[in-house]
Order: structure tokens, then C-alpha cells, then sequence
């Protein structure tokens, strides 16, 4: 079974994006710590990052058509703004669970309310690149 790991805009940039925040370790290192877990649970991971929404939901149409077992979704800021991913999550029977490195809710009030919240299996956020890690055990036990 395949859990899709879904990275929207800017993530591409992990590792030297505002580290104070996001911290140090890059996309790549998170998809190694993911792959590496995800064989002991007996899953794949497909890992995939865009900075353009549409890709973000064609992945979740992919997702479902598929299926994926469950998408780990951290739509950076078109989490804050984007209903065409709320519908798109909507729309498909995967369960998606919503992750974050930083804790939204701490910072700046843009980043308060998330899109995607209210149509997630539930959300991880706040634990840097361990927030991944959180919500593949999640997603294994689903
Ligand atoms: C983020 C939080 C978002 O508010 C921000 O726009 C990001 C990253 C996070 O992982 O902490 O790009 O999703």
C-alpha cells in the first residue's frame, strides 16, 4: 500500500528556508526518514512536492484513483487560502491528514485559519520534520 506525502509551494526549499522556523533538514531527508519507517510498516511512500496548486490536486485525484492508502498533505500557505483543495479533498474518499512543520497557530493570524482543517482526517503540526513522522504512524494505523 502507498501513502502519497504531498509538499506544496516553497517546501522545495527546506533546509535553508527561514531554518529558524523550518529548521535544517531538507525534503530529501525527510523522504529518506519516511521511506526508511514506511518499509517497516510494510507501506510505500510517494513523496512529491509542487509549487502550483493544481498539481496539488490532481495528486489527490491520483490519490484516490489509485488508491492511496492516505495522503499526508502540508499545503504550505495554499493551506490558509485554497478552497479548491478543500473541495478536492472533499471530493475523494482518502483519508488526507494535514501537516505542518511549524505551528500555525502560533504565528502570524494569516496562518490561523487553515482550508484544509475542516475537511482533514486530523492535522500534526508544530514538531518540524518530525510532523512527517507523526503522521505516517497515524496514517499506518488508519
Ligand atoms: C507550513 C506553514 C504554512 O503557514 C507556511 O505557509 C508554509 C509551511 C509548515 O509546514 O509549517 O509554507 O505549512
Amino acid at each position: 500500500e502507498t501513502i502519497f506525502v504531498l509538499n506544496g509551494p516553497n517546501l522545495n526549499l527546506l533546509g535553508t528556508r527561514e531554518p529558524e522556523i523550518y529548521g535544517h533538514e531538507t525534503l530529501d531527508d525527510i523522504a529518506g526518514q519516511l521511506e526508511d519507517r514506511s518499509r517497516e510498516l510494510g507501506l510505500s511512500i510517494d513523496l512529491r512536492q509542487s509549487n502550483h496548486e493544481g498539481h496539488l490536486i490532481d495528486w489527490l485525484h491520483e490519490a484516490q484513483a489509485l488508491p492511496a492508502k492516505a495522503v499526508l498533505l502540508n499545503a504550505g500557505a495554499y493551506t490558509h487560502t485554497s478552497i479548491a483543495l478543500y473541495d478536492a479533498i472533499k471530493a475523494i474518499r482518502t483519508p488526507v491528514i494535514e501537516v505542518h512543520l511549524s505551528n500555525p497557530h502560533a504565528r502570524e493570524a494569516f496562518r490561523h485559519v487553515s482550508r484544509i482543517s475542516p475537511v482533514a482526517h486530523g492535522t500534526i503540526c508544530g514538531f518540524g520534520a518530525f510532523s512527517y513522522m507523526l503522521a505516517l504512524e497515524a496514517a499506518a494505523r488508519l
